[in-house]
């Protein structure tokens, strides 16, 4: 079966990239990405490309070839659903913020309300593909509502998680590892369905790339692989604060030990914390899964690479306010990031959230730059965690559109994100312009600390004494 129409539900930061590429690699194939929110679709439409509501490198020039031509953006999702032969479930799936599973399951609201959505507009047969992160069993549930909200028409689900990360998506799309399609392997229209997406995918990746699995392994190993990288920066991190109370350097460990093949260098970059979407989301239902069939100590296991991850922020905001003489009170502390990672501007679960709200709960007055991350953003991050009420957190949290001005008068700058232009900033300028004794904490080891502390200024570092 050849694909000619795709739908995607959801056009968020894997929807719209991942749509993106699909359309520029595939120009014979229809994509419509859709989405019930106007302002992100109307963003996406922008002629203005600087505009789109996703910043990754390289994306602007993927929508610019593609938009239009094949490649269309809108809020008309029944029409979208109805139209094509293959849907991608592309919408977010949060941690549950209530009731059963609190804090912990994902909350499927969405999915349900896609699969529902998907069974009303459809009158001919579809191939509806899971890209959501998902708890193993999701597909389940999905087509459990497919095959009896739906019209009486015949309903192939496909697990195909995405493996891309943010601030290198278009460079992971358009030359993945590898493409994980799960499916029905029993059935002939199981393997059709699969056949289909494999036809997609193999107009850019190589064949051996793309590997087929069942349903219930495709969504484990989507679960397992961020795990396990999370689990290599929580392991590192730890090692980090060893560290800092003997003689070694972390930065060293990672090099020697990331020698070793079979360890690999990748991950292995100390830091404030891991954030994203996906790691502590994407834990949490590992262990919320374990713990549901009786596996305490698989649970316990796993469930300590979130709690490392947790101290590791707590203990950057502690080092902060004891070398600021164990007071921040109405000081003036600089953030340069505040991004989760360098080339994106999404900001979910970004170390730096938790790192400022521990400051404001001490009644610092955090000033904020990140070359990318809008103003309403970061008030809305800490609005968000309703450790005060909304107009605390405008007395006390800044924004700066200009790093210098965000430092100026400051009694210490902390770096929270490693977006590179900050290694490039003029630190004499910034060390004239702050109080003294001046002082920098480097959540990311990004910056030249000994031509820092040639200039006068006094050093924090990720792991080192
Ligand atoms: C991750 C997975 O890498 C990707 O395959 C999956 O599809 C989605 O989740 P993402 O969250 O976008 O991608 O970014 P990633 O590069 O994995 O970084 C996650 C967090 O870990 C960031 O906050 C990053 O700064 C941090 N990190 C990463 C470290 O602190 N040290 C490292 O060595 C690597
Ligand atoms: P991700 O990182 O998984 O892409 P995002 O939050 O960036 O997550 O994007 C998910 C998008 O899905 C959001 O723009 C949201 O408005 C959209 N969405 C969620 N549910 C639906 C739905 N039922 N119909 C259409 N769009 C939806």
């Amino acid at each position: 079966m050849k694909i000619r129409k795709i739908c995607c539900i959801g056009a968020g930061y894997v929807g719209g990239p991942t749509m993106a590429v699909i359309a520029q690699k595939c120009p014979e194939i229809k994509v419509t990405v859709v989405d019930f929110n106007q302002a992100r679709i109307d963003a996406w439409n922008d002629e203005n490309l600087d505009n789109l509501p996703v910043y990754e490198p390289g994306l602007d020039q993927v929508v610019a070839e593609a938009r239009g031509r094949n490649l269309f953006f809108s809020t008309a999702v029944d029409k979208a659903i109805h139209e094509a032969e293959m849907i991608f479930i592309s919408v977010n799936t949060p941690t549950k913020t209530y009731g059963e599973g609190k804090g912990q399951a994902a909350d499927l609201k969405w999915i349900e309300l896609c699969a529902r959505q998907i069974a009303a507009a459809s009158d001919t047969d579809k191939i509806v593909v899971e890209k959501s992160t998902l708890p193993v069993r999701t597909a389940e549930a999905v087509t459990d509502i497919l095959d009896n909200a739906g019209n009486g028409v015949k309903f192939q689900i496909l697990s195909n998680p995405e493996f891309l990360a943010e601030g290198t998506a278009i460079e992971d799309l358009h030359k993945a590892d590898r493409v994980l399609i799960g499916g029905d392997l029993n059935t002939q229209g199981g393997r059709e369905a699969i056949e289909a997406l494999v036809g997609v995918y193999s107009h850019w990746i190589p064949r051996d790339r793309i590997l087929t699995t069942n349903v219930w392994s495709s969504e484990l190993s989507k679960l397992t692989a961020n795990a396990y990288l999370a689990q290599r920066v929580s392991s590192i991190n730890a090692l980090s604060e060893l560290c800092e109370v003997t003689e070694a350097d972390i930065d060293e460990v990672s090099r020697a030990i990331g020698a070793d093949s079979r360890i690999g260098g990748k991950f292995l970059k100390a830091s404030v914390g891991f954030g994203g979407s996906c790691f502590q989301k994407d834990i949490l239902n590992l262990v919320y899964i374990s713990r549901s069939y009786g596996l305490t100590e698989v649970a316990d296991y796993w469930e300590q690479v979130i709690k490392m991850n947790d101290h590791q922020k707590g203990r950057f905001a502690k080092k902060i306010i004891k070398s600021l003489y164990n007071t921040v009170s109405g000081k003036k502390i600089a953030f340069l990031g505040w991004a989760f990672k360098k080339d994106t501007n999404d900001t979910r679960e970004s170390a730096a959230i938790y790192v400022a709200d521990h400051l404001l709960c001490e009644k610092a007055n955090v000033h904020v730059f990140d070359p990318k991350v809008k103003a309403p953003q970061i008030q809305s991050d800490i609005n968000y965690l309703q450790s005060r009420n909304q107009e605390e957190n405008e007395s006390l949290l800044s924004i700066d559109t200009d790093p210098y001005g965000a430092c100026r008068d400051s009694h210490a700058v902390a770096i929270l994100t490693e977006w590179d232009e900050f290694k490039t900033y003029d630190w004499q300028k910034i060390y004239d312009s702050m109080l003294k004794p001046a002082q920098v904490f480097d959540g990311r080891n990004i910056l030249d600390h000994d031509a820092l502390r040639t200039i006068g200024f006094r050093v924090y570092a990720i792991g080192k004494a």
